[in-house]
């Protein structure tokens, strides 16, 4: 790599007071993998590591200044990643984005007035606008033709008198949409007939994957805009805190210049803005990171995808951050689950506004990303269960439910046939993933050794998952410590092929049973 730079190499973070590692081995042991918090398993820019070096090798850390050459690198980077004119008077300075975002809230609103966000959304977003008192009024987004959208009818609806901004999170972050030029065109046009402030909080701007194109705020409209930005993210320089802001609306700048010097926050950290000054030559660094990350995020989507079908990921647009919704699994706290269950410590959605989410980050090692899935994978099958028992236990009521569902709503077959009074003499078998039935079976012996097995049954939205597999495989390792020699079963002609594949053959013509064309099949015991 051009740069040095090596994304596949981990040398560990720990004993270095690192939130992301040494706080969570400290609350929840150290066998617990962390992918949470916006903050990369990657060194920084071998560029912006020699530069911290030289400028700590002189010595001095007195007191400093944002130079010609700070803002200058800002600039040049607008032109070079962006082709924009970012005018120097525009930038103003800040000691962090979020400490930012709170600023903004305080100067330009009053308490009680509101503030918009739209969850599910980066947890200080609510935090600036709450412990300030101001009241978070929520926009959520809405999934449209599978994609995450703003809702802007709803928003409309939202604005009163009392309405004084709107915080925007361009790229979105967790559920990682880069908002067009049309998205934002449309944002802008509300805020603008209702006087309300824009804040684009746009600190992931540089992680955005092809073909998708960053496009700032300022690309749309200016007026009563507010841009922030760091290199924080991108260069995974975040515990330098240091931040920026773009505003070409000379009013708002005013206000603002004012509000920073009374907090006596004009000064920051000499070592911010030597990092920032290199950062900023360091285009070919986030390139190669961005190839990095794309092949991490494919391939998270990929294992999460086909291995824990359940779980629905978002594939980014950009940030390093994947949102994956874990309400299919009615898994009533997930974040908790995966901790307790697969040591790996994600994000949980809760905090962001929607409890039934997690949000992983995939800016790591590509071995420590796999560990990680592997290790959701391994408690996700684990949390599978079969159990077995007769009619008179209590979970019997389960498997009717779902035989009902099946087979006398799904599949119209009249309740006495399907009520055939053999239940009595057979061993009843329920799946639950999650402790959530999903399938069910019954096996009879009707000659020594020769058990049937019947009423195979997986809820419908819940096929092609593997359940069907997985209660056959459970049942017949049950009947084979029971002594069965042979499995027999009468198919209906549809999955015949599935049990053809779980080693059955065909040993009859097409009969009908309860009006449906079916063929026996039989297995024998290996
Ligand atoms: C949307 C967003 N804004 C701001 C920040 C943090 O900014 P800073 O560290 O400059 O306060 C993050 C960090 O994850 C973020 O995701």
């Amino acid at each position: 790599m051009s740069n040095n730079g090596d994304f596949d190499t981990f040398q560990g973070r720990l004993g270095t007071d690192c939130v992301k590692w040494d706080m969570i081995v400290k609350l929840y042991g150290d066998d617990v993998l962390p992918m949470w918090v916006a903050d990369m398993d990657f060194p920084t820019s071998p560029k912006i590591v020699e530069r911290l070096k030289k400028r700590v090798e002189h010595g001095f850390f007195g007191y400093t200044f944002r130079s010609d050459e700070y803002y200058g690198a800002i600039i040049d980077w607008y032109k070079l990643r962006y082709g924009m004119n970012v005018d120097r008077t525009w930038i103003v300075d800040g000691p962090g984005v979020v400490p930012m975002l709170s600023f903004f809230v305080n100067l330009f609103s009053q308490p009680g007035d509101k503030v918009i966000i739209q969850p599910p959304i980066y947890p200080p977003f609510f935090k600036v606008v709450e412990n300030n008192g101001r009241r978070v009024i929520e926009n959520r987004l809405v999934k449209k033709d599978g994609k995450w959208q703003m809702d802007l009818e709803s928003l409309e609806k939202l604005i009163d008198e009392r309405t004084k901004m709107i915080i925007l999170s361009n790229p979105h972050n967790p559920v990682g949409r880069v908002w067009t030029h049309e998205e934002l065109e449309k944002l802008y046009e509300i805020t603008q007939k209702h006087g309300i402030m824009v804040i684009s909080d746009e600190i992931h701007a540089d992680l955005i994957y092809n073909p998708h194109r960053f496009v700032s705020f300022l690309n749309v409209g200016q007026r009563n805009v507010v841009v922030l930005n760091s290199p924080g993210k991108t260069f995974n320089i975040a515990g330098l805190t240091n931040s920026y802001g773009i505003i070409p609306d000379e009013k708002i700048r005013a206000a603002y210049k004012v509000y920073l010097e009374n907090m006596e926050l004009n000064s920051t950290n000499v070592l911010s803005v030597e990092a920032l000054k290199e950062a900023y030559k360091c285009s070919d660094w986030v390139d190669e990171l961005m190839t990095y990350l794309q092949a991490n995020r494919d391939f998270a989507y990929q294992y999460i995808t086909s291995n824990m079908p359940l779980l629905k990921p978002e594939l980014p647009e950009g940030t390093y951050l994947m949102w994956i919704d874990c309400s299919t699994a009615r898994l009533d706290k997930p974040q908790q689950f995966f901790l307790d269950k697969a040591r790996v410590y994600l994000n949980d959605g809760a905090d962001f506004g929607d409890g039934k989410c997690v949000r992983l980050n995939f800016a790591c090692p590509r071995t420590l990303l796999q560990e990680g899935l592997e290790r959701m994978k391994k408690a996700y099958d684990n949390a599978i269960t079969v159990e077995h028992f007769e009619m008179s236990d209590i979970r019997f009521k389960q498997c009717m439910l779902i035989r009902e569902m099946v087979f006398i709503i799904g599949q119209n077959i009249e309740r006495e046939i399907e009520l055939d009074g053999k239940d009595e003499e057979a061993l009843h078998f329920l799946l639950k993933h999650f402790s959530m039935p999903i399938a069910t079976a019954r096996a009879r012996q009707i000659e020594d050794g020769v058990w049937k097995i019947e009423r195979v049954a997986v809820l419908k939205e819940y096929r092609a998952y593997g359940y069907g597999k997985h209660i056959m495989e459970d049942i017949e390792r049950v009947l084979k410590e029971k002594g069965a020699k042979k499995y027999v079963l009468n198919a209906q002609i549809q999955v015949q092929g599935f049990y053809e594949k779980l080693g059955y053959t065909v040993v009859s013509d097409v009969f009908e049973e309860a009006g449906i064309p079916h063929v026996k099949m039989e297995k024998v015991v290996a």
